[in-house]
């Protein structure tokens, strides 16, 4: 392989890209980032790498969560309190159901660009670049709208920060003390048809943490606060290879503008660009593992993959995100398995059990249904189980809001409900209480 440095993945073709009209703006855009100061540092990405390390030998759970898109208009203090309220719940469920601590990983400070089937959209005879994601334009169907705009990288990046500003102070402020789970309540705690269920576990958690405080007479100084993890896909290498920085004292790159970077299925192609760019940067990678792979030419790729990303076999590096649909997991997943063991290396397994399920309605609204998240995510259970594996984590589209995006769940949303609350500019997400009743029958089933 030739030498790896922070632009040498330019020498590579590359997809999913914006047509930027304006290439000095985007050298400028990105020089601009390259003189701004991290987002993460290399001891919290560090740190994480031991986490899913311990994760992948089983000592752990992942749960990783947040929107399709990040939407800049978003960054408010309403929604990302929420957000970070439905996956500290999911977390507490997880740990009682799972006995395993679990490492909180948010789809956020940073999920801005998005890659699109098609380069431009097509309305009443006008064609148009599609919406890339906040970080690239608007998605408003106007010339100037989706003109990929590099300024918007420094936006994203602003945004990102006073994002990860927030969420940091709420955690290492007590809001994440799990003394005081009702910090977390959001409104469904009245209305859930499992707020009861919910709530009783939350009295038994409390009671544990009290009975262990008054019989070791220690107070349980770890409760009161939790880690909290970013990630987003790495999409715009650009964006990526700006913060991408060398730090004093540690060997090699770091990508600081997020813990956890992961590349989509789309731009995971071995000789490209995302995968050549991210082979050099010391955080710990997540792949998106799909469908497109068949049997034949899978073992080879995972090969590739490991070779490239996972040469020296170290702990917590790699982390495979499988998302086959609930129809075609029982097909694919176990020839993933098969072609990971034969490599003889350790990756940590998390299903998305979301982008194998999207449905379009009769009416072409994209949804996901219920049911079929749960019984893909039961699936990978299962599958990994008999096969001498591990389902370490998963890995969602959701929101603390009360969206109407995914039908089913406890309070049976259909297809003629989607009008309701649909915000979304991309892909559906769980609701809260949707996301929460899935993260209780997972958590079932991972106790069992
Ligand atoms: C996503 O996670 O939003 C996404 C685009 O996933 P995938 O690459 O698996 O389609
Ligand atoms: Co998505």
């Amino acid at each position: 392989m030739s030498e790896w440095t922070p632009t040498s993945w330019r020498e590579h073709p590359i997809t999913h890209q914006p047509e930027y009209p304006d290439a000095a703006a985007l050298e400028s855009a990105s020089a601009e980032l390259a003189s701004l100061p991290p987002l993460v540092t290399s001891w919290e990405v560090e740190n994480l790498k031991s986490q899913l390390a311990e994760a992948a030998r089983g000592e752990r759970f992942l749960l990783q969560g947040g929107d399709c898109a990040e939407q800049f208009n978003a960054c408010t203090p309403e929604a990302l309190t929420n957000k970070l309220k439905i996956l500290l719940q999911m977390s507490l469920v997880l740990v009682h159901g799972t006995r395993r601590r679990v490492i909180r990983v948010g789809r956020f400070a940073g999920q801005y660009a998005k890659p699109r089937s098609s380069m431009t959209e097509e309305r009443d005879g006008r064609s148009l670049p599609s919406y890339f994601g906040d970080n690239v334009n608007a998605a408003e169907f106007e010339d100037a709208a989706r003109r990929p705009d590099p300024r918007r990288l420094v936006n994203g990046y602003e945004r990102a920060a006073l994002t990860l500003n927030f969420i940091r102070s709420l955690v290492g402020g007590g809001f994440a003390d799990l003394h005081h789970p009702e910090f977390w309540n959001l409104g469904f705690v009245r209305h859930s048809p499992r707020a009861t269920e919910y709530q009783q576990m939350v009295q038994r958690i409390g009671e544990s943490v009290r009975f262990m405080e008054s019989l070791t007479g220690i107070a349980a100084g770890d409760l009161s606060r939790v880690d909290f993890f970013t990630s987003h896909e790495g999409l715009l290498i650009p964006y990526e290879s700006a913060l991408t920085r060398q730090v004093p004292r540690r060997k090699g790159w770091y990508n600081l503008s997020t813990h956890f970077p992961w590349i989509g299925m789309r731009t995971a192609a071995i000789d490209h660009a995302h995968i050549q760019f991210f082979r050099g940067i010391r955080n710990p990678l997540g792949v998106k593992i799909g469908p497109g792979l068949n049997g034949g030419e899978l073992p080879s790729f995972i090969e590739q993959l490991m070779d490239v990303l996972h040469p020296d076999d170290e702990p917590g590096r790699l982390t495979l995100i499988h998302r086959y649909g609930a129809d075609q997991v029982q097909e694919h997943l176990p020839k993933l398995i098969e072609a990971v063991q034969a490599t003889g290396r350790t990756v940590l397994f998390v299903s998305d059990p979301m982008h194998g399920n999207t449905v379009k309605t009769d009416s072409g609204v994209k949804t996901r249904r219920f049911d079929d998240i749960l019984r893909e995510l039961e699936l990978a259970i299962e599958i990994h189980a008999a096969n001498d594996s591990r389902l370490g984590g998963v890995h969602f589209e959701l929101t603390g809001e009360n969206v109407t995006e995914c039908t089913g769940g406890a309070r049976g949303l259909s297809d003629k409900d989607l009008g309701d609350d649909y915000k979304s500019l991309v892909d559906p997400r769980l609701n809260y209480e949707q996301a929460l009743e899935m993260a209780l029958l997972v958590s079932e089933k991972l106790g069992r």
